[in-house]
């Protein structure tokens, strides 16, 4: 690679969220600016608003949160860090899922429940209007079309702009779509898991955004002198930079939000973007994953 331009996000080419919010299609996710076990504030605060902070100035206008994460940490790092936000920044953000502890987590979908979590993101982010809300986690213990209809109805207030699925399968993104337009899912999806191939096919042929999260896991892929880490090398690069190149070359709707608590990792992830990997070794790292 040679030098990096001053936002290399913006190379990675754009897709428009619901037909109408356009982002750069490397994003960050906003997870690992919390502390252990995505609970409570993390070690260093100042780094975790610098990465903030640094995301934006590297072309980076999608930033993936919850509410969930921290509870409320990420949240109102985002709005420490950010705000007054850029025109241009989209703030997906997520509600559905419970805290009890470091690494627990619990579906509650009651409709007065998912309201409020909105409710409490829009202070805490101080918007007025969600761009994107996702429902982390379908509860199986409520109905989806009440879960969905109180989302739709909190559209119609103008109090949510579209709404987004997390880790569903096809047959539940078109029973909420019976509900209310869905215009983004997010499953976990990686060189090396990709099992939710067909969830990304079925957002491919309907231009759903397909967000995958856990971007950068590859597992045994990038040990020394595996595919990703031979891959990596004679493009001058890093096996987590061949993973994130890998996946925007993989669809046009795929939007990576690779998630980091430190300024150097998120500078490295964002180069990604200047990767251009062949046809050929593209097929190969697929092969390989
Ligand atoms: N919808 C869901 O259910 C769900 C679930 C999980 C995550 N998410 C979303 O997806 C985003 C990404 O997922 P993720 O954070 O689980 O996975 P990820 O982005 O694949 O990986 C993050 C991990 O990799 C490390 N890392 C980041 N950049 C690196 C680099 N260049 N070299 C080496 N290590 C690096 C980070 O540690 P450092 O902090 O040390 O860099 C962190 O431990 C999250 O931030 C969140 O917004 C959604």
């Amino acid at each position: 690679m040679t030098a990096t331009p001053a936002r290399p996000a913006t190379a990675a080419g754009t897709f428009s969220i619901g037909g109408d919010l356009p982002v750069h299609r490397l994003g960050f996710g906003a997870m690992r600016i919390t502390g252990p076990g995505i609970w409570g504030w993390p070690a260093d605060r100042d780094e975790a608003r610098r990465v903030l902070r640094r995301a934006v100035e590297l072309g980076v206008d999608f930033i993936d949160t919850a509410d969930s994460y921290g509870p409320f940490v990420s949240e109102v790092l985002i709005h420490e860090a950010l705000h007054p936000y850029p025109e241009h920044l989209v703030i997906a953000t997520k509600a559905g899922l419970t805290r009890q502890g470091p690494d627990q987590w619990t579906p509650v979908g009651r409709p007065a429940y998912l309201r409020q979590e909105v409710e409490l993101s829009l202070r805490h982010l101080e918007v007025e209007r969600i761009d994107l809300l996702q429902l982390h986690r379908i509860d199986p213990q409520v109905p989806l079309e009440d879960q969905i209809g109180e989302l739709a109805a909190m559209r119609e207030e103008g109090k949510i702009r579209h709404i987004g699925l997390s880790e569903v399968r096809v047959e539940e993104i078109e029973a909420a779509q019976a509900v209310a337009p869905i215009v983004s899912v997010q499953n976990r999806y990686n060189i090396a898991d990709r099992e939710a191939e067909p969830v990304l096919e079925h957002a491919e042929r309907n231009g759903i955004g397909f967000i995958p999260w856990f971007p950068l896991a590859t597992g045994t892929l990038a040990r020394p002198g595996g595919p990703l880490a031979a891959a990596a090398q004679a493009h001058g690069a890093t096996p987590s930079q061949l993973a994130l190149a890998w996946l925007l070359r993989r669809s046009p709707v795929m939007l990576p939000i690779p998630g980091t608590s430190t300024v150097s990792h998120l500078e490295e992830n964002m180069a990604a973007a200047l990767i251009e990997l062949s046809d050929d070794e593209a097929k190969a790292l697929e092969a390989a994953g």
